[in-house]
């Protein structure tokens, strides 16, 4: 099983909306059993919340539903998931930060780097509109997809430790 963890900000709009499509998608494959998936925030302004009312009314205009506790990303995460990747630059720079030795830098990606349509960051909506909504879910739908596609003919593989 491979184990993916989505990683934004506050955990309330992007990465759980993440974790929701991927999941969403690996049900449609009937794959489900194939991947785990979750989502934190590098921030700790909302932990316990839900996602923002925003996100889940957007994605469940488009379909999917969503339901996540907020929390905050931890070491342990990074020991834990096979697959870390952040919604944008300044995240991806914070999950670096917390991996003091580098230990486990191969697992930390840019999510955009499955888009097939483009790279860099998933906008953050939080002071967007509805139009910003939709446009980080068609970035997440088309990632997420082709996240799972990249992971059945390429899983993850950890370095050999050295002797
Ligand atoms: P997210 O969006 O990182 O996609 O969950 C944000 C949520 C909350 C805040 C910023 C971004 N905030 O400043 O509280």
């Amino acid at each position: 099983m491979v184990k993916v963890l989505f990683v934004c900000l506050g955990n309330i709009c992007r990465s759980p909306l993440a974790e929701a499509v991927f999941q969403h998608h690996c049900r449609l494959l009937n794959r489900e059993s194939d991947f785990l998936a979750e989502s934190c925030g590098t921030a700790n302004y909302h932990v316990g919340d839900s996602p923002d009312p925003r996100t889940i009314r957007n994605a469940q205009k488009n379909g999917v539903s969503i339901q996540h506790v907020g929390r905050q990303l931890s070491i342990h995460d990074l020991k834990v998931f096979d697959l870390i990747l952040a919604m944008d630059q300044q995240n991806y720079e914070n999950i670096l930060r917390l991996d003091v030795n580098n230990t486990y830098s191969h697992k930390i990606k840019m999510m955009r780097e499955y888009d097939p349509e483009g790279t860099g960051n998933v906008p953050d909506p939080y002071y967007g509109s509805e139009k910003d909504f939709q446009e980080v879910f068609d970035i997440l739908n088309r990632s997420t997809r082709n996240l799972i596609n990249h992971l059945t003919t390429t899983p993850p593989v950890s370095p050999t430790p050295a002797k």
